[in-house]
């Protein structure tokens, strides 16, 4: 509880945010113990071999052992450092199984945040406490930072692209949420917060709103824009039926394999010509310009959601 008698750390509420810490006071420390052991000697030296005691400098000798000793230690420490620093890296770079998924758009100059059941949120997100949480980013126009520090996070919202990150919140409790990339004129109110709640307050104030689903929103917009045309399961159908396609790999014109994933969908939506699927015609018109990022979620959430038997389901309408 060191920092909450200093507070140069802000709270931290996840074990990742822990083991950053920890990792962190590692370096400190070592840092502070180099600073302070070359100081010594330096000053030790400066005294012990000043010029009125030996006006001529003395012939040195080799000590092997010596610089062995001052290579191999450092050496040592440093990959001490490397293995470590890697392993909370890849640990808070990697989610988990079975994450409950959260996306997120940035734009100038607020965060807009969508969970899976249906709300929506601005500058705000709750979240259950205890439960690992995946947040997909992308930003509408330039580039922001969602920034979480009493997670030790930071990801940027990058324009025509998803970032993920993902954490797991053990601490109930309300944190500073920050944009951390200067985005325009009201960047520093680009604010807001986090929420972690309890469970059972988290399932009343998700059942407290009437906000549509992200895959219902998708299935209108996706006959809305006539997707069903070419992508339902009718005679007219001329680009591949996508019940059962997500996640898994698809092979395109040029031989290679890409997986049909968020990014995929996103790009076939804007640039449909740059990533044609094998055998069928490139008839896809792009959609550029005709839907928000918060439509394009959505549209992937409904893609999501389709299997092979709500896609049969659907031919027999
Ligand atoms: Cu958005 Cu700074």
């Amino acid at each position: 509880m060191m920092h909450r008698w200093v507070a140069l750390f802000p709270e931290s509420a996840t074990p990742y945010a822990n083991a950053v810490d920890h990792l962190y006071y590692f370096l400190l420390i070592v840092s502070g113990f180099f600073t302070f052991l070359i100081c010594v000697l330096i000053i030790t030296f400066a005294i012990r071999y000043r010029r009125s005691r030996h006006p001529f400098p003395q012939a040195t000798r080799d000590a092997i052992g010596l610089e062995l000793a001052w290579t191999a230690i450092p050496f040592l420490i440093t990959i001490v450092m490397f293995v470590w620093a890697s392993k909370v890296y890849m640990d808070g770079e990697v989610p988990p199984k079975g994450t409950q998924d959260v996306y997120v758009v940035g734009k100038q100059w607020m965060w807009k945040l969508q969970h899976p059941e249906g709300r929506r949120e601005i500058n705000e997100l709750h979240v259950p406490v205890n439960t690992a949480m995946k947040i997909t980013l992308t930003s509408q126009d330039v580039i922001h930072s969602f920034f979480v520090p009493a997670f030790r996070w930071k990801q940027d919202a990058i324009p025509g692209q998803y970032r993920t990150f993902w954490f797991n919140a053990t601490r109930p409790g309300t944190y500073p949420l920050f944009c951390a990339e200067y985005c325009g004129t009201n960047h520093s109110r680009m604010i807001g917060h986090i929420y972690v709640m309890e469970e059972s307050e988290y399932q009343a104030w998700l059942a407290g709103s009437d906000d549509v689903r992200p895959a219902e929103a998708g299935a209108k917009l996706f006959v809305q824009y006539d997707c069903i045309n070419c992508h339902g399961t009718g005679l007219r159908a001329r680009g591949p039926t996508l019940g059962g396609l997500y996640g898994t790999q698809v092979l395109l014109t040029d031989g290679r394999r890409v997986l049909f994933g968020e990014d995929f969908i996103r790009e076939k939506i804007l640039n449909p010509g740059d990533k044609r699927i094998a055998g069928f015609l490139p008839d896809m018109p792009t959609f550029k310009g005709q839907l928000t990022e918060e439509e394009i979620i959505d549209l992937i959430a409904y893609i999501k959601s389709l299997t092979r038997v709500t896609v049969s389901a659907e031919k027999e309408k």
